[in-house]
């Protein structure tokens, strides 16, 4: 059943990264969700509606978890959970760097993923226990063994009070790190360090649809996935640490300071 749950995923997620692409050139539709960094397109809707219908299609007993307003409780173990627009600062101002993150989930964990980048048509996809791939090759984290010299993904969250924990904590990485990068699609930051683009990224306040799909992919490719304390994440509000594994301690360490 996993390998029909990857194939509809992928097929919604392309279906999807082609309204996202025709939208760059489009009117947008934004306006504010719960606050004023936090806009919304007509093609976060519109991404959302396709992906939700060809899911539905297939699996009409499952449940759902979507960024924008859908969420269907059924008695199914299995819950997609859904990103139909990671990176929606970006994709207004044409800044191209956003995704489609889709996951499947039963009881909670995610078994099935898939993180589809529109503009680079890069999918990178992966199913519990077989392993992380990136357009069919498999994909492994990197083998960067210390934090001094790593290249790093930071996740500035768009409320500004916690985006300023970000920035103390830069103050103790600059000196270490070879580089840092802020680029604003979290799952897409989760989805280069499954394949050893980064070495680790770190984000404070996300949802479980920003980071369903991408833990899965880590963790197939060999990385380790934590809160920022170094407990089994269970709530990506608080923070999440996502590295190659052999500098999560050494990030910790930092981050706990
Ligand atoms: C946002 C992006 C961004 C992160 C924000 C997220 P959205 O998701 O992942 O990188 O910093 O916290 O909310 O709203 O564009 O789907
Ligand atoms: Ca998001
Ligand atoms: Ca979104």
């Amino acid at each position: 059943m996993y390998e029909k749950a990857l194939e509809v995923a992928i097929q919604a997620a392309k279906e999807a990264g082609a309204l996202l692409r025709a939208g760059l050139h489009a009117q947008k539709g934004a306006s504010c969700k719960s606050h004023r960094h936090d806009p919304v397109t007509l093609f976060d809707r519109r991404a959302e509606g396709t992906i939700l219908a060809r899911i539905e299609e297939a699996f009409p007993d499952h449940g759902f978890l979507s960024e924008e307003g859908t969420a269907k409780k059924r008695r199914s173990p299995y819950c997609w959970v859904i990103d139909p627009l990671d990176g929606t600062n970006n994709f207004l101002r044409n800044y191209p760097q956003f995704a489609i993150s889709v996951a499947l989930q039963h009881e909670q964990t995610s078994v099935v993923g898939c993180i589809y980048d529109p503009l680079r048509e890069e999918l990178f996809t992966a199913i519990r226990s077989s392993g992380a791939f990136l357009n069919g090759e498999r994909m492994q984290v990197s083998s960067q063994a210390s934090l001094d010299g790593a290249l790093l993904g930071a996740g500035f969250s768009s409320r500004p009070q916690r985006a300023m924990i970000t920035h103390a904590t830069l103050k103790l990485l600059i000196p270490r790190a070879r580089a840092i990068r802020a680029a604003g699609s979290a799952c897409l930051d989760l989805a280069y360090v499954a394949a050893g683009r980064l070495d680790a990224t770190w984000y404070i306040s996300l949802s479980s649809w920003d980071v369903a799909a991408g833990i899965l992919l880590i963790e197939e490719a060999g990385g380790r996935v934590s809160d920022l304390a170094g407990n089994p994440l269970i709530d990506p509000e608080t923070g999440i640490l996502a590295t190659n594994r052999r500098i999560h301690n050494d990030m910790l360490g930092v981050l706990q300071r």
